[in-house]
């Protein structure tokens, strides 16, 4: 409406009531020709005889706010209250809008809707994970995963919480530059083919990078515990350097090479190294 009202202010006084009706006229056929198609995966559990399905659904794109996460809330909010998706943040920063958008593993907050309305855009869940319903994957399992890395520090000499604080160096901090900003969303774990094909017992690139961003940790004592764990042959080892994981990552990390200093780890080729200052000061 605000483009609207400033066309209408900036043009020439001398329009006549006829001329302002011709600009409605265009800006209704421009409205009609901003029809953008959805085609979204839909199945529901409670109806289990019937297999998934894509449903198409039509927004206007001249209004509708800029992102595929505001195509969705539009179309749950105006045209079918059932279609069933997860959000929170809407800012990139949650994770739970992972989905596969036009063939590529993405969050749909920050994913720009491709204003070609001839080209229909497809959205289907996470590939090749359990469906909860529609667009939202069961994470049981890689949140398990997750677990079991240990995703937290471990040390010898624990202190009371809020005692004192573990000490880093400037330069062992900029390790986990990189590492640390990974939100969980699976997306690169949901691209990696070994993770389609092994995800039972390979960790997948999201939460191997999490086990190195602990590894590599100045403040961690337990590294060689750590590596010891992920020894077997499909825990890290099913990674066949493909590097789907990397190109895919929205925040634009590089899972694939913490799986790759990993590895290096465990062959002996790389060494974690000597903490450039003491977490607890003698
Ligand atoms: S590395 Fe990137 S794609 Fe993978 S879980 Fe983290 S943020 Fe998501
Ligand atoms: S580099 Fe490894 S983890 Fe990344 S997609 Fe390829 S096989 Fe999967
Ligand atoms: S809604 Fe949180 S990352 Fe998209």
């Amino acid at each position: 409406m605000a483009y609207v009202c400033s066309i209408l202010l900036s043009a020439p006084k001398r329009l006549g009531a006829e001329s302002v009706r011709l600009f409605h006229v265009s800006l209704e056929r421009d409205s009609a020709n901003r029809l953008k198609t959805f085609s979204v995966y839909r199945w529901n559990p409670d109806e289990p005889e019937k297999k998934p399905y894509m449903k198409d659904y039509h927004v206007d794109l001249n209004n509708c706010g800029p992102m595929v996460l505001d195509a969705l809330l539009k179309i749950k909010n105006e045209i079918d209250p059932t279609l069933t998706f997860r959000r929170s943040c809407r800012e990139g920063i949650c994770g739970s809008c992972a989905m596969n958008i036009g063939g590529t593993n993405t969050l749909a907050c920050i994913s720009s809707i491709d204003q070609n309305v001839n080209k229909v855009t497809k959205i289907y869940p996470l590939p090749h994970m359990y469906i909860v319903k529609d667009l939202v994957p069961d994470m049981n399992n890689f949140y398990t995963q997750y677990k079991s890395i240990k995703p937290w520090l471990q040390r010898e000499d624990k202190k009371k919480t809020g005692g004192q604080q573990y000490l880093q160096s400037v330069e062992d901090r900029k390790k986990l530059d990189g590492l640390y900003e990974c939100i969980l969303c699976a997306c690169c774990s949901t691209s990696c083919p070994s993770y389609w094909w092994n995800g039972d017992k390979y960790l997948g690139p999201a939460v191997l990078m999490q086990a190195y961003r602990w590894i590599i940790d100045s403040r961690d004592d337990a590294t060689v515990n750590r590596l010891e764990k992920l020894k077997d042959p499909y825990s890290v080892y099913r990674c066949h350097t493909i590097l789907n994981c990397t190109k895919t990552c929205p925040k634009g990390l590089n899972p694939g090479r913490a799986v790759a200093e990993i590895k290096k780890l465990l062959a002996n080729i790389s060494q974690k190294g000597k903490p450039g200052l003491d977490a607890v000061p003698s």
